[in-house]
């Protein structure tokens, strides 16, 4: 029987080192892209999923992330005195249901992989999902509801890949590939960031994953890897065999906001999407090109 997936974890405990100064007093999961912070397309793309309890892993800094997602009474009374409705229906459909979210602290960055692991507990042994929010995905079907979508189908692992040019496998973790099915590939292997002499194939992981609880097994171990963290990818390689393991070609455009060209190009794509915007903007960026 393939178990529903409810839950999501989202690692947010990062320092954002990449966006100093910006991120000195603020997390950088809050930075917005156009009007919103990243961490609320994250749990925005998780509802429409069917994700309905959520873990973010966080750490010193990071109360705003929480405090987003809770009533500010104060603000709500006094956007109601002033019939301010339109702003109220924003603030509104923020709204998560009580008690969906839960917090747990990763004391010290020794990786992706331990963050994960810090989430044992919630996980417990379920399937979950991860996303992680400076990956955003702009598509017709939200990015992790076609991994849920491909989890149902093959009750295994799947994460979400795309291709990347053959010298920045480094950046990524990257998959070795059996069968190829066009949209879903055989995952016959995982390495975190190869050099790209060593890269078994360009097709890289994206931050959308769905796994099956027993990965937390290979997390226990905490065992170093690339960049002397405890990295999720080699955990994952260790389930293989364990489970059907595939990768997702996911239909949608994949933008890096941990990056500032990233982060800027997804102002721009975002904002193109907005008709209230998109001419406007179209017109300004007309002028710079
Ligand atoms: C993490 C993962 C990597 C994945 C990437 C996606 O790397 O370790 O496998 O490809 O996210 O964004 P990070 O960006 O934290 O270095």
């Amino acid at each position: 029987m393939i178990k529903p997936l409810r839950k999501a974890v989202l690692p947010v405990a990062g320092l954002g080192t990449r966006f100093l100064p910006a991120t000195k007093a603020t997390a950088k999961e809050m930075l917005p892209v156009v009007d919103k912070p990243l961490i609320q397309y994250a749990i925005e793309e998780a509802r429409a999923a069917g994700i309905e309890q959520f873990c973010m892993v966080t750490g010193r800094g990071k109360t705003a992330l929480v405090e987003h997602f809770d009533i500010a009474f104060e603000l709500e009374s006094t956007l109601r005195e002033r019939g301010k409705t339109e702003a109220l229906d924003v603030l509104r459909a923020l709204a998560v249901p009580a008690g969906s979210i839960v917090t747990v602290r990763q004391q010290e960055p020794l990786g992706l992989g331990h963050a994960i692991w810090c989430a044992r507990a919630f996980i417990g042994e379920d399937p979950f999902a991860i996303l992680l929010p400076d990956d955003l995905v702009l598509s017709d079907t939200p990015c992790l509801k076609q991994l849920a979508d491909a989890y149902l189908e093959t009750g295994g692992n799947v994460v979400a890949v795309t291709e990347v040019p053959p010298d920045q496998t480094n950046r990524y973790g990257i998959l070795k590939v059996g069968h190829d099915g066009g949209r879903l590939v055989e995952v016959t292997g995982l390495v975190e960031k190869p050099a790209p002499a060593d890269a078994p194939s360009n097709l890289s992981i994206i931050g959308r994953y769905v796994l099956l609880p027993g990965v937390l097994r290979h997390l226990a171990r905490l065992e170093r890897g690339a960049g002397n963290e405890v990295q999720l990818t080699d955990a994952m390689a260790r389930m293989i065999g364990e489970a059907p393991f595939h990768g997702l070609r996911f239909e949608g455009r994949r933008f890096d906001c941990g990056d500032k060209v990233g982060f800027l190009e997804a102002q721009i794509a975002f904002a193109l999407k907005r008709p209230e915007m998109a001419p406007a903007v179209r017109a300004f960026l007309k002028s710079y090109v």
